[in-house]
C-alpha cells in the first residue's frame, strides 16, 4: 500500500492548546495588543461600533469628518468638541474590566511580554499591570500642556474644566494656547519608545490582541510583526486585520469579558482572575 501522504496543513490551535502550552511553560513570552473595546464595558463607548461608537454620536456636531475632534489641526483652532466629549472619556472613578484584570494575571505570571494599548483611559495599570511593561502607543491622561507653547498646566485646573466641560487656556503671559492633554492627537507622532518596544515583539510566543479594529496605523501593524510561526489569539467582537488567516490563529469573537474568561478556565485561572478583579 501506498505511505501515508503527510498533511502540510499543520494542526489548528485551539483556546485550549494554546493554553495546554502556557501551562507547560512552552509559552512565556506573551505580547499583547489592546484597543477601546477592553474599557466599554468599564462605561467608556468604543470608536467605531456603529451608534454607540464616539464616531457615530459626534454626527449631531457635524465635524469635517468624526475624527476631527482627534485631529491636532482641527483642536488648533476648535477645541471646543473635544472638551464637550473630554468628560465622559475622561475616567476618574472607573473600575478596570475583567480583560484589564487578565492582563494584570499575565504579569503577575511573569507571562507578560510587553503590552502595547491604544487607549488613554489608564485602566491596565489601574488593574495592576506594572507600567514598565505598558506603552500608551497614544499616550494618556496623566499630564496636560499648551498646545501652542507646550508650557505644563496644573493637575487641578484641568480636572475643573473637564468637569465642566470648558476649554482651558494657556497661563503662561501672551499665549493664548488652549491646553491639550499628552494624549497622541492625529496628526502628531508616537512616543519615540513606540520604535524602540517593537523590537521585543520578534522575541515573543504568542501574540493577543483584544478589543480592537486594527483600523489605525501604526499599531495596526503590530499584528504581523510576530516571528515566524508564532501563534497569534485573537479576542474581539468581530474579526480584524488579518487575524485568523494564519495556521497558527485563534479567534474567540464576541465579548471580550467573556473572552477572557474562557480563556482563564482553559488556564484553570478562572477562580484567580475573578478575585483578582474583585480586589481591584
Ligand atoms: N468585547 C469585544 N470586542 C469589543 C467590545 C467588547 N465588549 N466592544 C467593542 N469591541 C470591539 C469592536 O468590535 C471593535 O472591533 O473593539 C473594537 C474597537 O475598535 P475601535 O472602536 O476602532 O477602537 P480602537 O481599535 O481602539 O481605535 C484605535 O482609533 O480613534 C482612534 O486613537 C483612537 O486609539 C484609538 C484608535
Amino acid at each position: 500500500s501506498n505511505p501515508p501522504i503527510p498533511t502540510t496543513a499543520k494542526p489548528k490551535n485551539t483556546i485550549q492548546s494554546i493554553a495546554d502550552r502556557i501551562k507547560t511553560n512552552q509559552i512565556t513570552r506573551i505580547i499583547v495588543l489592546t484597543g477601546a473595546g477592553i474599557s466599554t464595558s468599564a462605561g467608556i463607548p468604543d470608536f467605531r461600533t456603529p451608534k454607540t461608537g464616539l464616531y457615530d454620536r459626534l454626527a449631531p456636531l457635524k465635524l469635517p469628518s468624526p475624527e476631527s475632534i482627534f485631529h491636532i489641526s482641527y483642536f488648533s483652532h476648535s477645541p471646543e468638541p473635544f472638551y464637550a466629549i473630554a468628560q465622559a472619556r475622561h475616567p476618574t472613578t472607573l473600575k478596570p474590566t475583567l480583560s484589564h484584570a487578565f492582563l494584570a494575571l499575565l504579569a503577575k505570571k511573569n507571562l507578560l511580554h510587553f503590552l502595547f494599548t491604544q487607549n488613554i483611559d489608564g485602566l491596565e495599570e489601574d488593574a495592576g499591570v506594572p507600567a514598565e511593561k505598558i506603552l500608551w502607543t497614544h499616550g494618556n491622561w496623566k499630564d496636560q500642556h499648551c498646545s501652542k507653547c507646550k508650557s505644563a498646566y496644573p493637575d487641578n485646573m484641568m480636572r475643573k474644566a473637564i468637569r465642566a466641560g470648558d476649554v482651558p487656556y494657556c497661563l503662561a503671559p501672551k499665549c493664548d494656547g488652549a491646553i491639550k492633554p499628552d494624549v497622541v492627537f492625529f496628526g502628531e507622532s508616537l512616543p519615540e519608545e513606540f520604535d524602540e518596544k517593537v523590537k521585543l515583539i520578534p522575541e515573543a510566543d504568542l501574540m493577543i490582541v483584544m478589543g480592537t479594529s486594527l483600523r489605525v496605523a501604526p499599531c495596526s501593524g503590530i499584528q504581523r510583526m510576530m516571528g515566524p510561526g508564532v501563534p497569534r489569539v485573537l479576542i474581539n467582537m468581530e474579526r480584524c486585520g488579518d487575524m485568523g488567516s494564519q495556521d497558527g490563529d485563534v479567534c474567540i469573537l464576541g465579548d471580550c469579558d467573556e473572552g477572557v474568561s474562557e480563556f482563564a478556565e482553559a488556564l484553570g485561572w478562572g477562580d484567580e482572575l475573578k478575585a483578582l478583579w474583585e480586589e481591584v
